[in-house]
């Protein structure tokens, strides 16, 4: 990896764990990237200086941890700082990318699980293991991403970070919630998983996103994320249009309630005064609104739930609310849509260019979406 790193132009500098000296020697790791190998916290017998793990953590444009132990694992998930790379970690100030791996018993243990999730919610870039022959001679998940996808992911990584620099996207997120009385709502079973992943997204793109979200259990983590939380469709309205004339981009990905009830109680609603009929009335379509406030130089992208005639219902959606993308997910596909952790979406632009994508995680459908908008928006 260090020789790869550094054929391809890259300044490479070496933290090694003690225990990582027992698979390659500080001399060759020193030798391939062309500088010191930093592993404890010494002092320079010349210049009297200690090892400056602050001055390190800010030197980099990324950090790479690979091969990621369980061990440091679970010290970047509980920040235990008991060594240099720790203390890097902790200081740095750059992207952290890490490849774990280990045998696959402790891949699938959930406190793996639970730490991988945890550096995911700080931000940290994870390179999840792949399935092969392990080092203990078992086969299954564990083998850590080839070194040459590492490059290809940090080469990436690079290529997208500026991708939408200066540009504001305007997000929607989540259900929303109508109120029926103090303790009682209409909604659905948005997670808010789709628009929270575009926004991490497209933050790592450079953007700096507004995201509106209904109510929903997730957080953003990205420095570039502006979160405004509403309940209501009528309250994710307002929140939009005041910002979406600042906006270069809107993704409206919120599943907003379609009807909410024509009458609100302030007090609780008796079961003895017998509720037998509740009137509806349609909330405000927000998607529609924006349509006709987009100026020339605004990109708009809808999302569209279909069950039946799913493209034709899509591309006539496109055209009535003035959009210039639509992601289409179409319930039928078992693992799409509401509350699962993948998704399989279509794309489809005013020319009628349609992109049909596979069944995948629902991160790497925020980025073929968000591609999508970067070839629209510099057309
Ligand atoms: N949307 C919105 N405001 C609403 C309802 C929907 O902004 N009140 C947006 C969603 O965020 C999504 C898109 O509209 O981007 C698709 O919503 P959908 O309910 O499928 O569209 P409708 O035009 O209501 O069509 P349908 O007849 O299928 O209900």
């Amino acid at each position: 990896m260090v020789r790869l790193f550094a054929k391809a132009g890259a300044e490479v500098k070496v933290v090694m764990t003690e225990a990582a000296k027992d698979f390659v020697t500080p001399l060759t790791l020193s030798t391939l990237s062309n500088h010191p190998v930093f592993s404890a916290f010494q002092r320079d017998e010349d210049t009297g200086e200690w090892t400056n793990h602050v001055e390190l953590g800010m030197w980099a444009d990324l950090m790479v941890i690979a091969p990621l132990s369980a061990n440091t694992l679970a010290k970047m998930a509980t920040g235990r700082c008991d060594n240099l790379l720790m203390a890097v970690y902790l200081s740095a100030k750059c992207p952290v990318m890490v490849a774990p791996a280990m045998d696959l018993d402790m891949y699938q243990h959930p406190t793996t699980t639970e730490n991988l999730v945890k550096l995911r919610q700080f931000g940290n870039i994870i390179l999840e293991a792949r399935s092969g022959e392990l080092a203990s001679g078992l086969v299954g998940q564990g083998r850590m991403e080839e070194p040459e996808e590492i490059l290809e992911q940090v080469i990436t990584h690079f290529a997208d970070s500026a991708v939408f620099n200066g540009k504001k996207i305007l997000i929607t997120a989540g259900p929303t919630h109508e109120r029926l009385d103090p303790v009682r709502f209409i909604g659905n079973y948005s997670s808010g998983k789709m628009g929270f992943a575009l926004a991490e997204q497209l933050a790592g793109m450079g953007a700096h996103v507004l995201l509106v979200s209904g109510p929903t259990a997730l957080s953003a983590h990205h420095p570039n994320i502006e979160l405004t939380r509403v309940v209501s469709a009528d309250e994710m309205y307002t929140a939009c249009i005041e910002k979406f004339e600042h906006c270069e981009i809107a993704v409206l990905s919120a599943a907003v309630a379609d009807f909410k009830p024509k009458y609100r109680a302030d007090d609780k609603l008796k079961k003895s005064s017998g509720l037998h009929n509740l009137e509806l009335e349609p909330t405000v379509d927000i998607l529609a609104s924006l349509g006709e406030r987009k100026q020339p130089g605004q990109l708009l992208v809808g999302f569209a739930l279909e069950t039946s005639n799913e493209l034709e219902n899509a591309m006539d959606k496109l055209r009535r609310k003035n959009l210039d993308l639509i992601v289409l997910n179409s319930l039928r596909d078992p693992g799409a849509g509401f509350a699962h952790d993948t998704n399989k979406v279509t794309l489809v632009d005013r020319e009628n260019n349609i992109s049909r994508f596979e069944l995948k995680d629902k991160r790497e459908v925020a980025r073929d979406i968000a591609m999508r908008i970067k070839e629209l928006s510099v057309k």
